[in-house]
C-alpha cells in the first residue's frame, strides 16, 4: 500500500500520559493543575491525554475542566455490572467525562493475565458506552530478538482489532510498546519505531483498508523530552503513551511539543 506521510496531516497528533499506580489523589490533582497552566505551549493540533487512577477521576476531571485536555482511564472491566469485586465497569467512568480507555497495556497482560478473550470483551464495553479505546500491543525482549515482534503484534492485532466493525475502527487508538523499553530506559530507535509502526498499519490495512491511514499509532516506552523529537518525526509515528516522564508537568509538556 502506499505509504501514508505524516505531511498530509491525515491523522491526529496523541499525547497520552499513563500515570499508572501513582500520586495520591492531591497529587494527581496539582499535577492536572500544573499540566493545565502550561497548555498554552502545547500545539493546538496535538491532542494530551491523562490517564490517572481510577480514584483520582473524578477530582482530576474537575481539575482540568475548561481546558483541552482529555480524560482516560487505564482500564475497565470486562463485563457491564455485577458481582465482579474490585471492578471498575465502563459506564462508571463515562459521568467524569474520560474520553479514552487504555486496553491491553503489557503490564495488564503480565500481571493480571488480560488474554485476547479478555480484551475483546473490554472493547465491547468501551465502545457500549460511547469511549475511544487506546489499544497496547507490543513484543518482549526475546521475541523481538528472535525475530518474532512482527508475528507478535500482528497477532495482538488479528485476536481484537479484527472483530471491530469499520465504525467502531474508526475511533480505535494503537500504542505500539515495546516491552523491553517500558520503564527500563531504553527506547526502540526511531528507525525500529518507524519500521513496526509502518508495519502494524499495512495489518490494519489488510482488514480495515484505506481507513488505517487515519488511525493514530501511538509509540511508548521511556519517551522523554530528550528523545521524542526524533521518534515524532517519523512518518507512520503519530504521538506517544507516556509513563514515567508523564508524571512531570515540564516533561510532558516538553514531549507534546516535540512534534
Ligand atoms: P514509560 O512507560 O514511559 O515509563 O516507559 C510507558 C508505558 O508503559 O505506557
Amino acid at each position: 500500500m502506499g505509504q501514508p506521510s505524516k505531511k498530509f496531516k491525515m491523522r491526529n497528533k496523541i499525547v497520552a500520559g499513563n500515570w499508572k499506580m501513582n500520586t495520591t489523589p492531591a497529587e494527581g490533582v496539582e499535577l492536572a493543575i500544573a499540566l493545565k497552566a502550561l497548555m498554552t505551549e502545547v500545539p493546538s493540533d496535538v491532542e494530551l491525554v491523562i490517564a490517572p487512577p481510577f480514584t483520582h477521576l473524578d477530582a482530576v476531571s474537575k481539575a482540568i475542566a475548561g481546558s483541552a485536555i482529555a480524560l482516560s482511564s487505564q482500564d475497565c472491566a470486562a463485563e457491564t455490572a455485577g458481582a465482579y469485586t474490585g471492578e471498575i465497569a465502563a459506564s462508571m467512568i463515562t459521568p467524569f467525562g474520560a474520553k479514552y480507555v487504555i486496553l491491553g497495556h503489557s503490564e495488564r497482560r503480565e500481571y493480571y493475565g488480560e488474554t485476547s478473550a479478555t480484551l475483546n470483551n473490554k472493547m465491547a464495553q468501551v465502545y457500549a458506552n460511547g469511549l475511544i479505546p487506546i489499544y497496547c500491543i507490543g513484543e518482549k525482549l526475546d521475541e523481538r530478538e528472535s525475530g518474532k515482534h512482527f508475528d507478535i503484534v500482528k497477532a495482538q492485532i488479528e485476536e481484537v482489532v479484527y472483530n471491530l466493525t469499520p465504525e467502531q475502527f474508526d475511533a480505535v487508538v494503537i500504542a505500539y510498546e515495546p516491552v523491553w523499553a517500558i520503564g527500563t530506559g531504553k527506547t526502540a530507535s526511531a528507525d525500529q519505531a518507524q519500521e513496526i509502526h509502518a508495519y502494524i498499519r499495512e495489518v490494519l490495512a489488510a482488514k480495515f483498508g484505506d481507513k488505517a491511514a487515519k488511525t493514530p499509532i501511538l509509540y511508548g516506552g521511556s519517551c522523554k523530552p530528550s528523545n521524542a523529537q526524533e521518534i515524532f518525526s517519523k512518518a507512520d509515528v503519530d504521538g506517544g503513551l507516556i509513563g514515567g516522564a508523564a508524571l512531570v508537568a515540564a516533561d510532558f509538556v516538553g514531549i507534546a511539543k516535540s512534534f
